[in-house]
């Protein structure tokens, strides 16, 4: 083999591989025991322990929320063991705790990492709507642009007429106007009950027959799709979305502009991101985790931004022996 150029660099996302891995670990055990709460702490805490060991110096972008009512994993908190590189850190533990809480498909435990000051921060901003799709129609959306001009424009950089497109929203009432919309246009549609990040990372896998997300869900949502996307070669754009006319107000008074096209750039402006995703429940991205005594498996999508590798992988650990080596029991 030549070597070309400088030496491969470090891929930190493999690391983050065992942080959703033990995060999906724990949360797996509360799969259909209707107990939200206790699946997140469960979450969090093994999250945070591997997070620990990570060579790293990372500052909670996008966390659990405010300190004050989150103990851990909170916006701000210093997490890593403090080593270069200097990176802000999304964390979701869970996403899609209602499935995991009842045992439905499609929970993930996910982290994304990027270099320091490249993250949107999106404050206290709770929801923004989203167009996300993958590599084919990278570059061919526009969230100001109608829903049907977009179904045009992914239509035909995917050469297929309209009607074989499959959209994916989540089924929410506040979605009522664009699935009339999307079904004027004649685009398939799935509705989710929940877990946007999922349904948009599929756009950019090929064999999830998935075209194109729309839709309102979860700002911070919103910057991890961004991350993982970028990873990914797809694209997402977003624009902040206020509920009422209160917090359209309060956001504007706080400098946020809700008119603002928020694109890929905007919510993480480096190439440099590291995403990783482990099944918590059993989806059509990922299987979720299974129990078999003395060992467990988990399922996890592991991605760099720098080169574009996507990786799964299927791992086997060993109970006794991870037990006796971590504070963790699984
Ligand atoms: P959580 O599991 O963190 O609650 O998020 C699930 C989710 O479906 C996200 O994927 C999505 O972005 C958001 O909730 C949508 O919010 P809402 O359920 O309020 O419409």
């Amino acid at each position: 083999m030549d070597v070309l150029g400088a030496t491969p660099t470090r891929n930190l996302a493999l690391e983050l591989a065992r942080v959703t891995e033990a995060a999906a670990m724990m949360a797996g055990r509360f799969m259909g025991r209707g107990d939200k709460e206790g699946a997140d702490q469960a979450a969090v805490n093994a999250m945070r322990l591997i997070l620990g060991t990570v060579d790293m110096n990372g500052i909670i972008v996008i966390g659990e929320g405010e300190k004050d009512k989150a103990p851990m994993l909170f916006n701000g908190e210093i997490v890593g063991n403090g080593l270069k590189p200097d990176v802000d850190v999304a964390v979701d533990p869970i996403d899609g705790t209602r499935p995991l809480a009842f045992g439905r498909s499609n929970s993930l435990a996910m982290v994304a990492v990027a270099p320091r000051g490249t993250m949107f921060d999106p404050g206290p901003f709770l929801y923004m709507n989203k167009i996300a799709v993958g590599p084919e129609s990278k570059g061919r959306i526009n969230i100001e642009k109608s829903i049907t001009e977009n179904l045009h424009a992914v239509a035909k950089a995917k050469g297929k007429a309209v009607e074989d497109l499959t959209t994916i929203i989540l089924d929410r009432p506040r979605h009522d106007d664009m699935v009339a919309e999307i079904r004027k246009a004649g685009a398939r549609i799935r509705q989710i009950p929940d877990g946007d990040v999922a349904a948009a990372l599929m756009t950019a896998r090929g064999d999830s027959g998935v075209d194109v997300l729309f839709g309102v869900g979860g700002t911070p949502e919103g910057v991890i799709t961004a991350c993982a996307l970028r990873a990914m070669g797809g694209e997402i754009q977003g624009k902040l979305y206020a509920r009422d006319e209160d917090e359209l107000r309060r956001g504007r008074e706080a400098g946020y502009n809700f008119d603002q096209v928020l694109t890929m750039d905007d919510l993480v402006s480096s190439e440099d991101v590291f995403f990783a995703t482990t099944g918590i429940t059993d989806g059509e991205l990922l299987k979720g985790v299974r129990y078999y005594g003395d060992h467990i498996t988990t399922d996890t999508l592991v991605v760099r931004g720098l080169t574009g590798t996507v990786r799964q992988i299927r791992a086997t650990h060993t109970t006794n022996k991870l037990e006796n080596l971590s504070a963790i029991r699984y």
